[in-house]
């Protein structure tokens, strides 16, 4: 089904069953232990062998030599898997360093070697007797020394650079100016479950029960990594205990654990020990943010400029800080530039709202910074600058690399958003936060020996809609069966997707029956960039209403005229049980939704405000957060427990980001020195206040037939930014570097 005009009434609007707040089908296995996870697969394939990775000591050089004698000769060892016998690895086209490493090495903790034995404690104890010699090559591992080499590089499709007007001028000119630098930390994901996989291999087929966001990527790249066909491949990934973002890619886990099985002949699990998970997989990169403001006296923005740094290896993305800057705010004359540096730690990537998550905690600084000097109540401030267009739209020809297939898929020039209710949730947050209780001046309300401040921050981020198939199956009990690749990374995937097919079919919840996670299911959408919720149950939806029609068709009723209700097709005084229609034989359809056109005419967004009240201790400055709220506007909400679920945790994250997350880098040797979860500190529940999560009601008709849009990445955008502006309050101390810890406000 192609989606190319807006989506007008359908049987998703009936909101009998999306829309309602129903728990998560896989809650109870999830919350008992019962739901599988990979590692905890023994009942999948017998005589499972143990893999045990060992990482690289070194950031950047070569292996001159790898002794395993002593290791093979440990007990229990079956076979160890080095470069030297990997045989010839390709990459997968979403993996910018080697997962297997040497003799090159790109950087620390980079996989070099898999021991398999029959115990883990057997190949862990042999895999600390491999003897590994190294010749180190000096590598470059800090931002703020290797900013003035950073290249102009976009994220996803996104031009590096951006210009409108003329900045340099009108900013010289402006009434007001702000020009102030701010740094955020590199942070790791952090989720519950490791990467883990069992690999089995059956003749030349490979199977992988793995921990994967994306199926169809996992597949494609461990096909291309061991140069096999696709089709000989299957990925199996029905549980997972958080993602993040780190698992949207094959990783180490996954193609050691093949490469493993192959050398062992027989099964082999591997769980990436958490000590290695930093460095030897991905990392938000840390981000060093100038941004400047000029505006009138009046508080109209008449010139904004933001530049953002990051770093990576070669060849990798940017953490494109200043992508939202492109479309937020007002303001005639802009510029925005995206640059990466080269940096010889470990591969940066996705993690949660990349791009406006770092970007926001910048630059609702600066707008909170502004309006002080503007005299204007940060939110007046914002509602001055409000736009319906997109005020750049700068396409990615302004970059020399752009391909043509790039510049296609950009959007006409300042298209309107499709939807854009950012001044309502202002509205909305600053009744129900009692915003007019906020001192303009900071260090005005205390609370013995707590100063109290109020904060706020804009929420921002892309919908980004993606092909998504699904394929549906009614039995003759009446029972429906979904299957999608689709994942649930603890999102709720299987409950709306349920919902979804439970309204278009008229079937109670009870008796539709939902599996994910396979690749031999239908190519979904997969759990990434927050496109994962409404994609793949518009798939769900497409194939539904291709079922309906077969249905309609058994019955002989006109499809337009046919209500599904009740397990039954009705049309006028007939009606026939859906069982009944379905027969010994049963009925199924399946179907792709694709979206043709209509994202790029409109420029979907999601949009919210977060409001925040913290305390700060006078004396020791230790921070506590007393209340938070967001506010969002994120078209219709599928689900409002899993959908409020979804962002309390990317608010707790946000928290984290604001206060404690930091990877340290050892500037010598080139490595996070915390990677355990012992020394990155990540909130805990007494960190955690009372979380207020309110939805503006609205439906997005430009989005999807289900008119839906992504919220899961919307909860963690500001929330960093609203933080640190409501220490600002509470104190009078402006830190510009994240996480604000209490050696920066004493
Ligand atoms: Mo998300 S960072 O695309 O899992």
């Amino acid at each position: 089904m192609k989606f190319d005009t807006p989506a007008k009434n359908n049987p998703i609007d009936q909101m009998k069953v999306v829309g309602q707040p129903i728990s998560r089908i896989d809650g109870p296995l999830k919350t008992t232990g019962t739901a599988p996870y990979a590692y905890d697969r023994y009942d999948v394939v017998s005589n499972q062998a143990y893999g045990y990775i060992l990482g690289s000591a070194i950031a950047k050089g070569r292996i001159t030599s790898i002794n395993l004698a002593a290791a093979k000769a440990y007990p229990g060892v079956i076979s160890i898997v080095t470069y030297q016998n990997a045989g010839k690895l390709g990459k997968g086209k979403l993996n910018t360093a080697h997962l297997l490493g040497g003799p090159e090495i790109q950087h620390y903790h980079q996989a070099i070697a898999i021991v398999v034995a029959e115990t883990f404690e057997q190949a862990r104890a042999a895999a600390h007797l491999i003897q590994v010699k190294y010749e180190r090559a000096k590598g470059y591992f800090d931002l703020q020394a290797e900013k003035h080499k950073g290249v102009a590089k976009g994220d996803s499709g996104g031009p590096g650079e951006s210009a409108v007007g003329d900045f340099e001028t009108a900013y010289t000119a402006a009434a007001l100016k702000l020009d102030a630098t701010y740094s955020t930390a590199h942070e790791s994901h952090a989720m519950m479950e490791p990467h883990a996989t069992i690999a089995a291999w059956d003749g030349g087929h490979l199977t992988l029960w793995t921990s994967n966001q994306m199926i169809d990527w996992a597949a494609d790249s461990i096909a291309k990594t061991l140069g096999i066909n696709k089709e000989k491949v299957r990925v199996i990934s029905p549980y997972i205990g958080g993602g993040f973002g780190a698992k949207l890619f094959l990783r180490t886990d996954a193609l050691m654990a093949a490469l493993a099985a192959r050398a062992a002949q027989r099964p082999v699990k591997v769980s990436l020990q958490r000590a290695l998970i930093p460095n030897n997989t991905t990392h938000r990169s840390a981000t060093i943010q100038r941004i400047r403001i000029g505006a009138q006296a009046d508080g109209l923005i008449t010139a904004i400029g933001h530049e953002s740094w990051s770093g990576n290896l070669p060849e990798g993305r940017s953490e494109a800080g200043s992508q939202q800057t492109r479309s937020l705010y007002a303001g005639a004359n802009r510029m925005t530039a995206n640059r990466v540096s080269i940096l010889d730690l470990p591969e940066a990537n996705a993690m949660r709202a990349p791009n406006e998550a770092s970007g926001l905690a910048a630059l609702e600084i600066a707008m909170d910074e502004m309006a002080e000097k503007l005299g204007m109540d940060p939110i007046e401030f914002r509602i001055k600058n409000d736009t319906q267009i997109v005020p750049d739209a700068t396409k990615p020809s302004a970059d020399k690399k752009a391909t043509k297939a790039d510049e296609k898929d950009q959007p006409d020039a300042n298209p309107p958003f499709s939807l854009r209710q950012l001044v309502k949730c202002f509205q909305v947050g600053a009744k129900k936060f009692e915003w007019n209780k906020r001192k303009a001046k900071p260090g005005e309300l205390r609370d013995g020996r707590w100063l109290i401040g109020l904060g706020m921050a804009t929420a921002y981020r892309d919908n980004v809609v993606t092909k998504s198939a699904a394929r549906v199956r009614l039995d003759k009990r009446g029972n429906l069966t979904v299957e999608t690749d689709m994942t649930d990374i603890g999102t709720g995937s299987y409950t709306i997707i349920a919902q979804t097919a439970a309204e278009m079919m008229g079937i109670p919840m009870s008796k539709i029956n939902v599996r994910l996670g396979d690749s031999t299911f239908p190519v979904s959408a997969g759990s990434g960039g927050q496109w994962g919720g409404n994609s793949s149950t518009s798939g769900v939806y497409a194939a539904c209403v291709k079922l309906r029609e077969a249905i309609a068709q058994k019955a002989n009723f006109p499809i337009d005229d046919a209500v599904f209700a009740n397990e039954k097709i009705s049309h006028q005084s007939q009606s026939f049980t859906l069982a009944e229609l379905a027969g010994h034989q049963g009925i199924a359809a399946e179907d792709m939704i694709e979206f043709a056109g209509l994202d790029k005419k409109y420029k979907q967004s999601t949009f919210g405000a977060h409001f925040v009240e913290v305390a700060v201790d006078a004396y020791t400055g230790e921070t506590r957060i007393r209340r938070m709220l967001a506010v969002c506007a994120a078209g219709r909400i599928l689900n409002p427990k899993t959908a409020r679920s979804q962002v309390i945790g990317a608010m707790t994250m946000g928290v984290g980001a604001a206060l404690m997350e930091s990877l340290e880098v050892d500037k010598r040797y080139g490595y996070f020195v915390n990677h355990d979860l012992a020394g990155y500190e990540i909130p805990v529940h007494a960190d955690i206040p009372h979380q207020e999560v309110i939805f503006i009601e609205e439906t997005d008709p430009i989005s999807s037939p289900m008119k839906a849009k992504g919220v899961g990445e919307l909860g963690i955008c500001g929330v960093a930014a609203a933080i640190s502006n409501a220490i600002y309050n509470a104190t009078g101390v402006r830190v510009r570097d994240y996480p604000v810890t209490l050696d920066k406000l004493i």
